[in-house]
C-alpha cells in the first residue's frame, strides 16, 4: 500500500467511527508517521507545538485502537492498516464499507448515522459472500424475491435448490438493486456451522453503535428483534443445510443447533419489519409448517437455468450449437455442471458438444460427481432404498409402484419420502388427480450412470 492508499483506508476508518473526516493536522500526523519521522519533526513541519501533536496523535490512536480491537500506535500503524486491508479492505472497495477484523463498518453510513442517524446509504456486510462475476437468466425468480421482499414484506423467505443451482447467486444478484430499500443487509454463510449464538453477536456488532453486546442468548434475541423492528434489515442466511445432522432425516438439527428452529420461528411469528431469507438444499422442517400459517413466510424452489444457460456454454466458446439444447437438458439447466462439463468439454473434446454427448456411458463431470456424492452421504438407508428404486425407473411413479419393490410400511415408507422431499431430490406430477414421482433428473443420472457403473 503506499501512502495515499493508508491514508484514504485510515479516513474511511475514522469516518466511519466519528461522523468526521480526517483534519488537515490528523492528516499531517498520520503521513509523518509513514514516513517514519518523530512527533517534534511533524510539529516542526506544519509550525504546530509538539505537545499538541502528540495530544492529537493519542487521539487518534485511541480510535484505531477501539475499531481494531487492539492496541494501535505511532510504531505499528501502519503494519496494522496494511493487515487489514490485505485480508479484507481489498474485497470491500466499491461496497460501501470498511470492514475490519471481520467487522465491517459501513464507512459512509456509520459515519452518517454517527451525525444524524441518517438514512440515505445502507449498511451492507457482506461477510464471506462470494463476489458475483458472471449471471444470466433467473428474471422471473429474480422479480418474484424482489416482490416478496419489497412489496409484500415477507418476513422469512427460504431459497431451496439442490448444490450448485445458483442459490447463492440469485441471492446476492437480486439483492443488489434493491439495496437502498433497507437499512442494513447481512449477508453469513453457515458453512462452519456457527452457532445462533454467534449469528447474533455479529449481527448485533454490525447494528449497534454503542457495541454492548447483552451476554445471554435471550437478551441478544430481544436486542436483535429490537432493530428489526426499528430498522428494515435483510439477513441472508446461507448454507442452512449444514445445520442439519447427516444420516438423519431431512431438517433434524444437530446437536446444539436446535435453537435456530426457535429462532427461524420467532422471525416469522414476532411482528417487524425486516426479512430473514434462508438458502439451503434442505427446507427446514419448521418452514415447510410455518407456511401453512402465515401468510409472510414463502419459499422458492430453484430449478432449471432453462435457455440462458446457452450463456455458459457460450462464455467457454463451445461448438455444436445444435446440440446445445441436449447438452442441457441432460444437466437439467444446473447452471455449475454446465459451467464445469463446458470447461471439461471444451479442455478435451475441443469443445465439440457432439462428441462429448456420443460417450457410452455419460460423463459427469469429478467436481460434480463429488457434489452428488456428499449430498447422498446425507440420506439414511431408508432414503436410500427408495431413490435406488427411483433411479433405475425412466417414467414417473405412484406410491404404490414405488413401494412395491421396497415393501415397507407405510408410515415408514412415507417418512422416506417426505424427508427426500425435502430434500429436493424427488419431481411430483399429477396425472388423472395422482401423485407420480421421479428422482430430480441430475441426481438420477449420477445414480443411473455413475453409481451403478463402478
Ligand atoms: N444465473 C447464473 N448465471 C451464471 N452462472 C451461474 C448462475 N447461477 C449459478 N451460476 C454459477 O454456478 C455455480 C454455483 O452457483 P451457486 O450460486 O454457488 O449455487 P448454490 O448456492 O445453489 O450452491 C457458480 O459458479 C455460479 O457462478
Ligand atoms: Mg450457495
Amino acid at each position: 500500500m503506499d501512502i495515499q492508499e493508508v491514508l484514504t483506508l485510515a479516513d474511511n476508518l475514522i469516518f466511519a467511527s466519528t461522523g468526521k473526516h480526517l483534519d488537515h493536522l490528523q492528516k499531517a500526523i498520520l503521513e509523518g508517521t509513514l514516513q517514519g519521522q518523530t512527533y517534534t519533526k511533524i510539529a516542526e513541519d506544519i509550525h504546530s507545538s509538539e505537545g499538541h501533536i502528540r495530544d492529537l496523535g493519542s487521539e487518534i490512536w485511541r480510535i484505531f485502537s477501539k475499531e481494531f480491537g487492539e492496541t494501535v500506535n505511532k510504531s505499528n500503524f501502519r503494519a496494522i492498516l496494511e493487515k487489514a486491508n490485505f485480508y479484507n479492505y481489498s474485497s470491500a472497495i466499491g461496497r460501501d464499507y470498511v470492514t475490519v477484523n471481520n467487522v465491517n463498518i459501513c464507512s459512509e453510513v456509520r459515519g452518517a448515522q454517527a451525525q444524524q442517524r441518517g438514512q440515505d446509504r445502507v449498511c451492507l456486510d457482506w461477510g464471506d459472500a462470494p463476489e458475483i462475476l458472471t449471471f444470466y437468466g433467473r428474471q422471473e425468480e429474480e422479480n418474484c424475491l424482489t416482490e416478496w421482499m419489497i412489496k409484500k414484506c415477507y418476513r422469512l423467505i427460504t431459497l431451496l435448490g439442490i448444490s450448485g443451482v445458483g442459490k447463492t447467486s440469485l441471492a446476492l444478484h437480486c439483492v443488489e438493486p434493491i439495496k437502498s430499500e433497507f437499512h442494513t443487509i447481512i449477508y453469513r454463510s453457515l458453512r462452519f456451522c456457527p452457532s445462533l449464538e454467534e449469528i447474533l453477536t455479529h449481527c448485533l456488532e454490525v447494528f449497534s453503535e454503542s457495541s454492548i453486546i447483552p451476554p445471554t442468548l435471550d437478551a441478544k434475541l430481544t436486542q436483535l428483534f429490537k432493530y428489526l423492528r426499528q430498522y428494515r434489515c435483510l439477513i441472508i442466511l446461507d448454507d442452512v443445510q449444514m445445520l442439519f445432522a447427516p444420516q438423519e432425516l431431512a431438517g433434524c438439527y444437530q446437536a446444539g443447533y436446535e435453537n435456530y428452529r426457535l429462532f427461524f420461528k420467532q422471525i416469522a411469528e414476532v411482528s417487524h419489519q425486516s426479512c430473514l431469507m434462508l438458502l439451503s438444499s434442505e427446507k427446514p422442517r419448521e418452514v415447510a409448517e410455518l407456511e401453512l400459517e402465515h401468510d409472510t413466510i414463502f419459499s422458492l424452489v430453484l430449478g432449471s437455468l432453462g435457455q440462458a444457460s446457452k450463456q455458459i456454454l457460450r462464455d467457454q466458446k463451445l461448438r455444436d450449437e445444435t446440440e446445445w439444447n441436449e447438452l442441457i437438458k441432460r444437466y437439467e439447466g444446473h447452471p455449475l455442471g454446465l459451467k464445469l462439463t463446458a470447461a471439461l468439454i471444451q479442455e478435451f473434446f475441443g469443445g465439440c458438444v457432439s462428441e462429448f454427448l456420443q460417450c457410452s456411458p455419460p460423463i459427469l463431470c469429478e467436481p460434480l460427481q463429488f457434489r452428488l456424492y456428499q449430498q447422498l452421504e446425507r440420506l439414511t438407508t431408508l432414503e436410500m432404498k427408495i431413490i435406488n428404486t427411483l433411479a433405475h425407473e425412466d417414467q414417473p411413479l405412484n406410491l404404490s409402484a414405488i413401494n412395491h419393490n421396497i415393501q415397507l410400511s407405510y408410515p415408514e415408507f412415507l417418512k422416506g419420502l417426505q424427508s427426500l422431499n425435502l430434500r429436493l431430490f424427488l419431481k411430483k406430477f399429477e396425472q388423472n388427480n395422482i401423485k407420480l414421482f421421479t428422482l430430480d433428473p441430475l441426481l438420477r443420472h449420477f445414480l443411473k450412470h455413475t453409481i451403478s457403473s463402478e
